[in-house]
């Protein structure tokens, strides 16, 4: 079993996904911890719910990005993998570098398209005909880590920033980012330089929908 720490800052539906999808079985990991950067973040409810060990290292009590990081480090405890979830924290440099290839974020944008805040209020505003989610590494340009999977979906004309919002965690957040744990707990993905491989060959272009495992649909 493949030990996870989870960063969050809200209400965590990413985390309730990957919480379902390993504790139905799905996926050979086990989430050790929950930190959350904010201590009314809702995701903190669902993981204590679930009987997760849940801490909160609150930004706003650190006064530099490196102590901050210093104590999420040392709340950690040496796992497996990271995976930011809705974790509105910039990391830096040294922490990135020091879980690189085990630490993932989900983003709500087809990167490289939107990277930072506002994604839906940018994709209505450039009147984009695709817009979707992605996972990818962590590396020290912000949103700008090789991609591991890419769920997308068009745009309609009555769509909305709420509505895109939401049929981003709907339609691909919550099916792409449990996918994408379950192939990095089996080993199936590797961080190679600036290379994703997955099972053992490098990829040429993001994973998508059509590869998710049914029981990630
Ligand atoms: C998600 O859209 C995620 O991609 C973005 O923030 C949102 C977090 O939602 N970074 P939740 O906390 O998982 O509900």
């Amino acid at each position: 079993m493949k030990k996870i720490v989870v960063l969050i800052s809200g209400q965590g539906r990413n985390l309730q996904a990957l919480m379902d999808a390993c504790a139905a079985g799905k996926i050979p990991a086990q989430i050790v911890k929950v930190i959350s950067s904010k201590p009314d973040a809702g995701g903190l409810e669902r993981a204590r719910r679930a009987g997760l060990a849940t801490e909160i290292v609150a930004h706003k009590n650190f006064d530099s990005r490196a102590s901050f990081d210093a104590a999420l480090a040392a709340a950690m405890a040496e796992p497996d993998f990271v995976l930011l979830a809705g974790f509105m924290r910039v990391l830096t440099a040294d922490f990135v570098q020091a879980y690189r290839g085990r630490l993932v974020n989900i983003h709500p944008s087809l990167l490289p398209r939107h990277p930072g805040l506002k994604t839906h209020e940018a994709v209505l505003a450039m009147g984009d005909a695709r817009h979707g989610a992605s996972v990818h590494y962590v590396t020290e340009h912000l949103d700008g880590g090789p991609c591991i999977i890419q769920g997308e979906f068009m745009v309609q004309a009555q769509d909305t920033r709420d509505s895109l919002a939401e049929r981003v965690m709907r339609e691909v957040e919550v099916k792409i980012y449990p996918q994408a744990l379950a192939w990095m707990a089996r080993d199936l993905l590797r961080l190679d330089g600036t290379r994703v491989q997955f099972r053992g060959k490098a990829l040429e272009h993001p994973l998508g929908l059509t590869d998710l495992e049914p029981e990630f649909l």
